[in-house]
């Protein structure tokens, strides 16, 4: 099985969304002895293909210096692990000698926009659109394959058709985020989707991915159909995560997750000690969140979705225990509500158009929503 390295070079950011749960003012920057470390850590680690997905914060912080000695290696000393690479970023720093070098190396990259500029900059701060799509335009003269993630909040789902209107007239392929109470924020519920605005939102997705599938790419839709067809989780929301996925931050602490970086609770290890699979397994914060897959086969064990869900997102089922000030799990992935209504719709009219013709389940041509050119089953058998 593949596992994922998150290499978080900073979590400081110039920018300042009012939601984050990442950045940190004054944190430090990784330097390239912390990657020759993880080299080292990962070359008998484990044996299986890895991706490293760079992250944040804001990764570009880190400079093009760090770029040229880190990518060549991780790429040459562990190819015996045929790694592949992934990049995160706001894109305000990107130049064309960095989008060269990405390229090189063939990195797709995530970047982020919550929709049209006066809404995206309500929530990501003024001036951000301009300065993210001035380095989308850079990354594209050097022909990088970009798509964004819109992380939709309280106030944005008001606006849901201008920003699904937005991503699809611009030709931006989008991934969404529910916004999530920050761990790390004072008035953590304020940007927060609730669960079935969430769930709302996928269904009306569903329904305009089925009708614009060739002009636009909507990640989630994918995947929660995917999830559906082939009854496993296909990504790391719904998918036992842990131990397959690690997070390094700037001082080399290894974490299970980018979002757990710079808590130190939640560390695991470090990248100097080589630490083995035995090793980080003994930490507190491997336990807590295996006790989340002892918790999630108990409290989900007569939900029909728990193949492909398994409680959803560990990060998101944490919470603070008042008087001890520790994480505790005593839930699932609050969004458990939205799960359960985008999983009985997908399941609903795969049965439907399963149980209709033949002809039309190939075509993927059946749903009988007269709104929709495509049945469900189009998105189930789309390549991904
Ligand atoms: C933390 S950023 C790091 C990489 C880079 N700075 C960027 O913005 O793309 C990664 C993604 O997490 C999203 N994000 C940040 N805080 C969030 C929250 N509280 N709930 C949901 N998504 C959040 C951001 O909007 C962004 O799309
Ligand atoms: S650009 Fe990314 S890391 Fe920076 S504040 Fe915004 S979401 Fe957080
Ligand atoms: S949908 Fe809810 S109850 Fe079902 S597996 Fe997911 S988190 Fe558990």
């Amino acid at each position: 099985m593949a596992f994922h390295v998150m290499l978080v070079p900073t979590l400081g950011c110039p920018s300042d969304c009012k939601y984050c749960w990442s950045s940190e003012e004054g944190s430090p920057v990784m330097g390239v002895d912390i990657i020759k470390e993880t080299v080292e850590w990962l070359k008998n680690f484990r044996e299986e293909p890895v991706t490293f997905t760079f992250h944040g914060g804001e990764p570009l912080l880190a400079g093009y210096d760090f770029f040229l000695e880190a990518l060549p290696l991780l790429a040459n000393e562990l190819s015996h692990l045929k790694p592949a690479f992934a990049l995160q970023t706001n894109l305000w720093n990107m130049t064309p000698e960095l989008a060269r070098l990405f390229k090189e190396y063939n990195i797709p990259i995530g970047s982020s926009l919550d929709g049209p500029e006066e809404l995206n900059d309500l929530q990501r701060g003024k001036g951000y659109y301009q300065r993210t799509m001035k380095g989308y335009e850079i990354a594209r003269e050097e022909d990088l394959q970009v798509s964004f993630i819109s992380t939709f909040t309280s106030y944005s789902i008001q606006y849901k058709e201008d920003i699904f209107n937005f991503f699809l007239e611009n030709g931006l392929n989008l991934k969404l985020h529910p916004a999530l109470p920050s761990l790390r924020d004072e008035n953590p519920e304020k940007w927060a989707l609730s669960s079935e605005e969430y769930g709302e939102l996928l269904i009306y997705l569903l329904d305009q991915y089925l009708e614009h599938m060739d002009e636009i790419e909507l990640k989630n839709i994918d995947h929660l159909c995917k999830c559906v067809f082939i009854r496993r989780g296909v990504v790391c929301t719904f998918v036992d995560c842990m131990g397959d996925t690690f997070a390094v931050g700037p001082d080399g602490s290894i974490y299970p997750c980018y979002r757990f970086v710079g808590m130190p609770e939640y560390v695991m290890g470090n990248v100097q000690d080589h630490p083995s699979m035995d090793d980080l397994a003994q930490s507190d914060a491997w336990k807590l969140l295996h006790d989340f897959k002892d918790y999630v086969d108990t409290e989900c064990k007569k939900c029909s979705y728990i193949k492909f869900c398994r409680g959803g997102c560990p990060y998101n089922a944490l919470s603070i225990n008042e008087k001890t000030g520790k994480a505790e799990i005593n839930g699932v992935d609050p969004h458990c509500t939205a799960y359960k209504m985008i999983f009985k719709e997908i399941t609903k009219r795969a049965t439907k158009e399963m149980l209709g013709s033949g002809m039309g389940m190939i075509q993927g041509v059946s749903d009988n929503n007269p709104q929709t050119k495509r049945g469900i089953m189009s998105i189930m058998l789309k390549q991904s």
